[in-house]
């Protein structure tokens, strides 16, 4: 199960992601000269108003090609699979937004924020949870089903509750400060087939290159009386994980 990132598709589909991330940004509250790790860092559009504020940046993603457009805005950015993070005691805050949800191993990248974070840091991140594109994994479970395809064996997303994640933060020694579920419907540029192609790469995967477009076709009809408007708007079902957690000293 893969999912790439071409910065072409994203600026034109999914420039809305960071466009919508002033809310975490906002509760990150960085504090010029601090020095903090952006996980899951994409093209840097978020990391970039990090070093605007003042602080020393280290962003770090699993896609090479969204490392190049990050670099590309002078971001300090490494090609690296969260999972195996290798800090140790060096960031004043870890931050992340719309990226924790691709890592299928939480426990480990919770681990690996931990050992990057100094004593008193702040772990501050949001990414899908709960109900998150329920309509979309719904109309993936139809559609791959007339297929005798199980979906689940395709979905490449882990979107925990406001409780297990507080959980597996509290697990790793983390003083938690919020964590909320938010239901944040969102409306998209374009048709759904566009977001389908860039997003779900691995439930398109499950079939052949040549049944894809019929994949996608089944699935926007499914969609269609749920997530469509009478005059055309696509609007999809996101559901945000919030929180701020704290190392203490
Ligand atoms: C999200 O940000 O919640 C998300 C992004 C891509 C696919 C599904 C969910």
């Amino acid at each position: 199960m893969t999912q790439s990132w071409s910065p072409e598709r994203y600026e034109r589909h999914a420039r809305f992601v960071s466009d919508l991330g002033q809310p975490v940004l906002d509760l990150l509250s960085p504090v010029p000269g601090e020095r903090i790790l952006d996980v899951g860092c994409g093209d840097g559009a978020l990391t970039e108003k990090i070093v605007a504020a003042g602080c020393t940046v280290v962003g770090v993603d699993a896609s090479a090609a969204q490392v190049a457009g990050a670099r590309q805005r002078g971001i300090d950015a490494y090609v690296l699979d969260a999972h195996e993070l290798a800090y140790d005691t060096e960031f004043d805050a870890v931050f992340s937004n719309a990226a924790l949800h691709w890592l299928t191993e939480p426990q480990r990248v919770v681990r690996g924020v931990w050992r990057a974070l100094k004593h008193g840091g702040r772990f501050v991140g949001e990414m899908g949870g709960g109900d998150n594109v329920a309509a979309v994994v719904a109309a993936f479970t139809v559609a791959l089903q007339r297929r005798r395809i199980d979906a689940e064996q395709f979905n490449p997303w882990y979107f925990p509750s406001d409780s297990e994640y507080r959980q597996r933060l509290e697990t790793q020694g983390f003083e938690v400060l919020s964590v909320q579920l938010i239901p944040r419907p969102t409306p998209i540029p374009g048709d759904v087939g566009d977001w389908l192609q860039t997003f779900t790469e691995s439930f398109l995967q499950a079939v052949t290159p040549a049944d894809r477009p019929a994949l996608i076709d089944e699935v926007r009809s499914e969609l269609q009386p749920v997530l469509c408007s009478d005059n055309g708007a696509w609007t999809i079902d996101y559901v945000r994980l919030r929180f701020c957690a704290r190392k203490p000293n």
